[in-house]
């Protein structure tokens, strides 16, 4: 993607300007981002989706009153679970529609002027006249493309982000909205992390959130230190505690201070390793969410000659990134340098390699480029 080519996604601006301007900072409105949008899958798709064990969905139904009472529920509902059409309030949310539709896939792809490593999912909310999950804010950023019908967004930089105490949801306290969009198919709403917004279906609504990741730092350290935990043996070797100085000791259950010492060296050995850690790191980011299978095939001697004939591209539902030194996809990290590397980087950033290109593997890497499509993780190019 040309990072500094103005796009009508983002209002004319170019993806450079908006991450330099907006990603983080502030909202951006941008009315027709998608001109004559139609939403990828109709109401019957979607409560198809709904009813499915893979997908995660869950259910908000605001129930009337002067001080509305909120109900809270995970799915899957089967389409009879569903309360009527015809009755106002509620609204269900359907994540990672991604994974399960190649359109919508497609569609989440045109924001990859993000990296992979922090684009999450896009999840489909539809809701009746009036519903919504009330004004909360996310930990994440989010872009929210209205898909069928309109709804009334209000949004503002909220200061307290108390919550309402006894409900089963997040919702502010205290909401301060400081500005209200009405947004039509295929507008565009851009929210930076912790920005308070409470969106209002008017009439039938669809909406579709492209999410984000944002790894906080304890789950970062923990992944990590597991991962190095288990090629502790290579890092730090295993060499064993030697004392010949140790005194006598008058007090015998006192651990000895070059103990810790010990312990300390070896840690720091498997931390030094810069290597492990971006392996790890790889490894974590490409690991594919829990609700993912491949449909594996039944490998044949002639798989080899059909990718290179086809080409291939990564199937919807594979994570492939790279550093400088490896490539990492559906949570396996490989080492790769020269010519391979490169093409493995094409795979990655472009999710195809060309007939050609796959010809020009080597005799290593085409192997386990077969390997993978063995494991469902590729499809061939069409
Ligand atoms: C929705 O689509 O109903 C909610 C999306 C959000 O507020 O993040
Ligand atoms: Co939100």
């Amino acid at each position: 993607m040309d990072v500094t080519q103005a796009l009508s996604l983002l209002g004319g601006i170019s993806p450079q300007v908006f991450m330099k301007r907006y990603w983080q900072k502030k909202p951006l409105l941008v009315r027709q981002a998608v001109p004559d949008f139609k939403p990828l899958l109709d109401r019957a798709q979607l409560f198809e989706l709904a009813a499915n064990e893979d997908a995660q969905t869950r259910m908000v139904i605001q129930e009337p009153g002067s001080k509305p009472g909120w109900r809270f529920k995970h799915g899957p509902f089967q389409r009879r679970a569903l309360p009527p059409l015809k009755q106002p309030g509620w609204s269900i949310l359907v994540q990672g529609v991604d994974l399960h539709h190649e359109r919508v896939h497609d569609l989440m792809n045109q924001f990859r002027f993000v990296p992979d490593a922090r684009l999450d999912d896009l999840m489909i909310s539809y809701a009746t006249d009036g519903g919504g999950v009330g004004p909360h804010y996310d930990s994440y950023d989010v872009f929210l493309l209205q898909a069928h019908g309109k709804r009334r967004w209000r949004i503002g930089r909220q200061k307290d982000l108390s919550l309402q105490p006894d409900v089963p949801l997040k919702i502010l306290a205290n909401f301060e909205p400081e500005v209200e969009y009405v947004l039509e198919p295929g507008d565009l709403l851009y929210l930076p992390p912790r920005y308070a917004h409470d969106g209002i279906a008017e009439g039938e609504c669809m909406t579709y959130s492209i999410g984000f990741r944002i790894p906080n730092r304890a789950e970062l350290a923990r992944e990590l230190l597991q991962r190095l935990a288990e090629d502790a043996e290579e890092a730090v070797g295993v060499s064993l505690y030697r004392d010949p100085n140790q005194p006598a000791v008058a007090q015998p259950a006192e651990i000895p201070a070059r103990m810790l010492e010990f312990a300390q060296d070896a840690l720091q050995d498997a931390l030094q390793d810069s290597r492990a850690l971006a392996r790890g790191l790889g490894e974590y980011l490409t690991e594919p969410k829990p609700n993912v299978w491949f449909d594996a095939r039944v490998a044949a001697a002639k798989d080899a000659q059909t990718l290179k004939a086809l080409g291939v591209r990564l199937d919807r539902r594979t994570r492939m990134m790279f550093d400088a030194h490896h490539v990492f996809i559906n949570g396996e990290s490989f080492s790769a340098s020269g010519r391979d590397a490169a093409f493995m980087r094409v795979l990655a950033n472009e999710r195809a390699l060309s007939a050609r290109d796959v010809c020009s593997l080597s005799a290593q890497a085409l192997p386990l480029v077969t390997a993978w499509w063995v494991n469902g993780w590729l499809q061939v190019l069409e």
